[in-house]
């Protein structure tokens, strides 16, 4: 195994906390790990921790809101505290940090409040420790911010060890058992700790035949990671395979309204319960993509997600059930069936069916976490269910992290969305309020699929890392600006201040990062169309890789045009799943976005956008530029030549490299494909091959 490198949280980015006198007042196990954490700091840059009050003065107090016999400071923020708002408000996770007479503050009422509120103070670094800091609180927006692994125990022989992985192998399993790198997922649950991610799965969504056994006899391998993670506040859920009763349980059915399938399930889970008390529940991909699930037995998928919910109830875990259920077996000259409406007319007439502890699963965009997608109608559809967004940390179509795609910004605008037009967001519906913050009853939460691999970088490139550290942030605080969010993890990781040349080593970082998912979408597909991928691996391009396949992602190029009619007047109807007013905007081309053109309309390549081009015209254009953008960043990245560690500066100029060639590589492919088709000449006469 090789060392990982510390990612976001290197010595150096404690240095402004471990360099001063700490006091923690609390006890409990996170309290304990912020202590630990502190302790192993202050060894390495000459501070100390204090666990008693009568030590002080202190530079920085952390203390439960309980505890008695706080420091002056510490009780003036209380009391300020208690003012403005009265008791209860940081609830389980929330902290409050201000900065009184020299002294910086962190109240929580529970000791992950403690432990989320040390990490934030290291991301403030000396702005925690200079002028008076005015108390504010900081609460997570929803209470389930989680990861979703697609590690397999095996490797399996075309998707390797972890499915849609970039980052070598798994960092919970290897050589077909645990991995015996435990030091490795106690580093991996301290990073997520770090940017308030609390709880993960630990297995594919396809469960395979091996990994089905997680459940019952290899159970005692999740409870070994259940024990590592639980000190950081992280709870461990398991993926399973619907058809595990009759799999793992010598039933003759798995059917979910049969007595002893529900008998089955509630046992299972309860041995389950004995093992990880904490156990947070079940992932399901069910009838989706070759997966067993209900409709193998003629039942609802409220059938089938409740029966496993009520073996969950009595322990107070939930279901996440997934709702990407979609026929991947279609005949690609069926014009009726489009792919985008499956989830909303599979789950929408489901709603107000699923159990209290159903969460139901939704991918950010109807098709695929495809560079540029509509929000899926079916987060607008649900009022009476409890919704999970599912976003993709792991850049299955972003370029796999050999290419710099910081999706801070598409993350960022999918969850400030308004499915209405107004008044609610996405991040709202998730989190289960309205419009005024009020609780709707139905929190869900943000999911996210991991980019982690046991590569020594984390995340293959290295660059990658920032994707992993904007979803735990925008998970806790949507509204945070992802720019801000790229610049809070380059000055933890970087630690430019420590640097020859901290401007340059920033403001490169931002220029290389900041806008790289527009320009990954410059040069891939365009026009919201998706997908021209190479099938199977999903990398590089193939305009017609799909374009004759049973997946339902086609983009209907001929000679006079390109895109998906999905119109109510003329097309699939797709647009009729959203509440007004996007129904209606959507409808029209007139009035479509020019980023979802091609998701929503059939247009010619003649048709004048918004921009003022046609639309074949924009197809040049972009990718001409989105290939030279690249080349830009290559060439400033080679200007931070000794201001980075020579294995991250290698790793990533190789990367570069490849991003710079596949690029191209789209450009040309992409030119021309529509130069041939279209006849259309570049206006600017570059070169179309
Ligand atoms: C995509 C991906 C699969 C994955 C699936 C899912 O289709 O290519 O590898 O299993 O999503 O989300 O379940």
């Amino acid at each position: 195994a090789s060392i990982a490198h510390a990612a976001w949280l290197p010595p150096e980015a404690l240095r402004a906390v471990a360099s001063r006198r700490v006091l923690v007042m609390s006890d409990g196990m996170l309290a304990e790990t912020a202590a630990q954490e502190i302790a192993r700091a202050v060894a390495h840059h000459g501070g100390s921790l204090h666990r008693a009050a009568d030590g002080g003065p202190f530079d920085l107090v952390l203390a439960l809101t309980s505890a008695d016999g706080l420091p002056d400071a510490a009780a003036m923020a209380l009391a300020e505290l208690d003012w403005r708002a009265g008791q209860d408000m940081l609830g389980a996770e929330g902290f409050a940090l201000g900065r009184r007479d020299g002294v910086t503050v962190v109240l929580a009422d529970g000791p992950a409040g403690l432990l989320y509120g040390l990490f934030h103070v290291v991301r403030l670094g000396e702005a925690a420790f200079g002028a008076s800091l005015p108390i504010e609180v900081h609460c997570p927006v929803t209470a389930r911010r989680m990861l979703n692994h697609w590690d397999n125990i095996d490797t399996h022989p075309v998707m390797g060890q972890v499915e849609r992985g970039y980052s070598g192998g798994s960092i919970f399993w290897r050589d077909g058992g645990l991995t015996p790198d435990l030091g490795r997922v106690r580093a991996y649950a301290r990073l997520l700790a770090s940017i308030g991610v609390n709880a993960v799965t630990v297995n594919n969504v396809n469960v395979h035949a091996t990994e089905a056994h997680l459940l019952t006899d290899r159970l005692g391998d999740v409870a070994a990671l259940a024990d590592v993670l639980r000190p950081y506040g992280i709870r461990t859920h398991l993926s399973v395979n619907f058809n595990s009763p009759a799999a793992l349980g010598g039933l003759r059915t798995a059917d979910p309204l049969d007595d002893g399938v529900r008998a089955w399930w509630a046992d299972t889970t309860r041995q389950v319960y004995a093992a990880i008390p904490d156990f947070g529940g079940y992932v399901v991909k069910a009838d989706s993509e070759g997966q067993p699930g209900p409709f193998g037995y003629g039942r609802t998928h409220a059938d089938g997600a409740n029966t496993l919910a009520a073996a969950l109830a009595p322990f107070g875990g939930v279901v996440h059930w997934r709702a990407f259920v979609y026929n991947h077996t279609q005949d690609w000259r069926d014009r009726s069936t489009d792919r985008a409406r499956a989830a909303y007319d599979h789950f929408a007439p489901l709603d107000g069916h699923f159990a209290g502890n159903v969460i139901l699963q939704v991918k950010y965009g109807p098709i695929d976490f495809q560079t540029r997608e509509p929000v899926s109608p079916v987060i607008a559809a649900m009022p009476g269910t409890r919704l999970a967004v599912e976003l993709q940390v792991t850049q299955e179509y972003t370029g796999q992290q050999r290419h710099v795609c910081y999706l801070g910004p598409l993350w960022h605008e999918v969850l400030a969305f308004e499915p209405w037009g107004g008044g609610r967001t996405v991040a709202a519906v998730a989190a289960g309020r309205h419009a005024d913050n009020g609780l709707t009853g139905f929190e869900g939460g943000l999911v996210a699929v991991s980019n982690v691999g046991d590569d020594p970088f984390w995340t293959g490139h290295p660059l990658a890392q920032a994707n992993l550290y904007a979803f735990g942030r925008l998970a806790w605080n949507p509204h945070l600006d992802p720019a801000a969010v790229l610049g809070e993890w380059i000055d933890l990781t970087f630690t430019p201040a420590a640097t020859a040349d901290p401007g340059l080593l920033r403001r490169t970082l931002h220029e290389v990062m900041d806008d790289s998912w527009q320009t990954y979408e410059s040069y891939t597909a365009p026009l919201g169309v998706g997908f021209m991928v190479r099938p199977g691996s999903h990398y590089g391009p193939d305009v017609d890789g799909y374009e004759y396949t049973p997946w339902g992602t086609y983009h209907f190029a001929d000679r006079d045009g390109i895109g998906v009619d999905r119109t109510r007047a003329t097309g699939t109807g797709f647009t009729g799943q959203y509440p007004q007013p996007w129904a209606q905007v959507y409808e029209s081309a007139a009035s479509c976005p020019d980023e979802l053109l091609l998701f929503f309309h059939h247009v010619p390549y003649t048709h004048v956008l918004h921009s003022g081009k046609t639309v074949v015209q924009h197809i040049y254009d972009t990718h001409f530029e989105g290939a030279d953008r690249v080349a830009r960043m290559r060439s400033r990245w080679a200007g931070l030549a000794g201001l980075v560690a020579p294995d991250v500066d290698a790793r990533v100029r190789e990367r570069l490299d490849e991003q710079s060639r596949c690029a191209q590589e789209w450009r040309d492919q992409i030119n021309t494909y529509f130069y041939r088709k279209s006849g259309i000449p570049d206006a600017h006469g570059r070169r179309i091959h």
